[in-house]
Parts: C-alpha cells; structure tokens; sequence
C-alpha cells in the first residue's frame, strides 16, 4: 500500500484528534511505566479518519508488535487461537472491522481479553472437551465504523474507547502539507488549503486527491501547486464546493427532487439511488449529517435547508 510513506509513526507526527492524541498519550505512558499492556481499545469512526493508522503508532509508541487481521477473515475460532498464542508479552492484536467477527469467534475472545485465557474445544460428542491455554497478557485494538455495531459483551470489554472525529480544515491542510513534502511536491498553502476544504473532512480522501492534483500540475508543466491548480483538478474530479462528490449530490438530489425534502427511510434512500444501505450509513451521511445538509428524524432522514441552498434550489413552501 504506498499510503505506508507518509502515514505518521508517533502520537508527535499525528495531526488532529487532539482529545484521542492526548488520552492516548497519557495512556500509554502509564502503561509504559506499570510496565504492563496497554489496555484493550475500541477505534471507531467513519473510513479514513485514520483508525489503523493510530492501532500502529499505539503499538509503535509501546514498543510492541501488531499483529492485523479483520472481523471477516478470522472464520474459525482456531484462526483466532492461532494469533492470540502466538504474541508475545504486550503485543498488539488489531481487528478492524470487528463488529463483524462471528458469535463463535466473540465467545473465544471474551477469556482472552478478559483473563489472557483460551477456552477452546476440542473433539466432538462425549468425548468432546475443553482446555485452557494461557496466552500472555496483549492489547487488543479493535476498530468499527460505529460502536453501536458492536455486541454489548464485547464492547463492554474494552478500557479504552476512541471516537475519530472529521477533521478541520486547519488540521487537513497540515496534513496535505506534511504528506506533499514527504511525497516531494512543491505546494503552496493555498493549494493544499484547497485540497483540505474539498477532502470530506477526511485524510485519505486528502492524500488522494493531493496525488490526482499533482498529476494535474506536472502535466500542466506547474512547478508548483497554487490554488488554481488544485481547483482546476478538483473540478475535473467532480468534487464540488463543497468537497462532496458523485454519491453525497445523487443523495441530496434525490431526497430533494423524488422525496420533495420529506423525511425518508433509510431503504427507501438505499432503493432510490441504487447503493448499498450500509454504504449511505457509515461513508455517505455521516459526513452530510456532520456538515448539517441532513438531519436524522424519528421518521427517517430529512434534508435541511442548506441542501437547497446548495444546489439553488427553492425551498418547498411546507419546509422551514
Ligand atoms: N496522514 C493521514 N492522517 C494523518 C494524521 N492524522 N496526521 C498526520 N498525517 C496523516
């Protein structure tokens, strides 16, 4: 993955996400000092606000390894066992996606985490029995879009819970900032401002687009990235004004023009423009609820007012 460049190392290269930076800190080093594993810690948030990008520098920070695996890999509980006997003394076991790890595998997990204790099965009718197996004590990070996806058993296990927030374009434009000079490209701030505000309020979308920007630039023979380079290519990307792209206009387009502004489910958004229902509810509305273009109601979801305004249309005389 050649993210891997310019992803940060430490909590002192992390920009943004200062209430999780400085918890972490604080965490961590007491830990550190007890000389014992960093308690188990629950990431959540939206994609590419950087969850496995922090479950490495925690580990990287500890002086561990990490191990990484994801809810829909581990199938049977004896993959599971496999990398839980085999870490060592405070290493970090990281499971993104965990919210989608089988019951099976949840029930293997519970004495891990609790009493670094394996209970597996082995054989099968009357002479079927469980052994233990001590493991040594670890960290385990798991990582979802939503903590409410979680059973509540597992969550309650974890010490530690994190909640990623979209970042301010402040910190998105040190981002943009940091990854052009460690990817070499010569930018100036209004150029990677220009990249920030139209990012999602997210550093992988910022990343990326820096990189689609600078092909614009050295095709263009640019030397440098201004900002009227970088619009010029947003523009071509279809990121609007806003930052929103193809599927955040098709779902604000379509609640306005086939639902007239009324409340809708969820389903029936999913059934409109075609996407996948999970796909509006963790990468597409978080974002448009956060920038306040749509609301959550006890009827469903509704566009506000600053969703007509964006796309000049008239507000229906019956919305206010
Ligand atoms: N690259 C992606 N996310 C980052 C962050 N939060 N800080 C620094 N660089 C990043």
């Amino acid at each position: 993955h050649h993210d891997r460049a310019i992803r940060p190392q430490s909590l002192s290269e992390y920009i943004g996400q200062p209430i999780v930076r400085e918890q972490m800190e604080i965490f961590i080093q007491a830990a550190k000092q007890r000389n014992e594993a960093l308690d188990h810690s629950l990431i959540f948030g939206p994609p590419g606000l950087g969850k496995t990008t922090l479950a490495n520098i925690i580990a990287n920070e500890m002086g561990v390894e990490i191990k990484t695996t994801s809810g829909p890999v581990l199938e049977r509980a004896g993959d599971l066992a496999a990398l839980l006997t085999n870490l060592s003394e405070g290493d970090v076991l990281f499971i993104d996606e965990i919210h989608r790890l089988s019951p099976a595998i949840e029930e293997v997990l519970y004495p891990a985490m609790e009493d670094y204790q394996l209970d597996i099965m082995i054989g099968e009718g009357p002479a079927a029995r469980s052994i233990k197996i001590e493991i040594p004590p670890f960290t385990l990070i798991g990582a979802t879009t939503r903590a409410g996806l979680l059973t509540s058993p597992l969550r309650d296990r974890f010490g530690i819970v994190q909640r990623l927030e979209f970042y301010d374009i402040k910190s998105l434009t040190s981002i943009v900032s940091r990854s052009a000079e460690k990817l070499g490209i010569e930018m100036d701030q209004a150029g990677s401002y220009e990249v920030a505000r139209r990012s999602r309020g997210t550093p992988r979308i910022a990343n990326r687009l820096l990189r689609r920007v600078r092909d614009v630039a050295q095709v263009s023979g640019e030397l440098c990235v201004g900002q009227e380079i970088a619009q010029k290519a947003l523009d071509m990307l279809s990121v609007d004004s806003q930052g929103f792209d193809h599927l955040d206009r098709r779902m604000l387009l379509t609640m306005i023009e086939k639902f007239d502004g009324r409340p809708v489910g969820l389903d029936n958004i999913a059934a409109a423009i075609g996407e996948d229902r999970d796909t509006i509810e963790d990468v597409v509305e978080p974002f448009l609820i956060q920038q306040g273009f749509i609301m959550r109601t006890p009827r469903g979801r509704q566009v506000t007012k600053r969703a007509y305004e964006h796309f000049n249309y008239q507000l229906p005389s019956d919305l206010t």
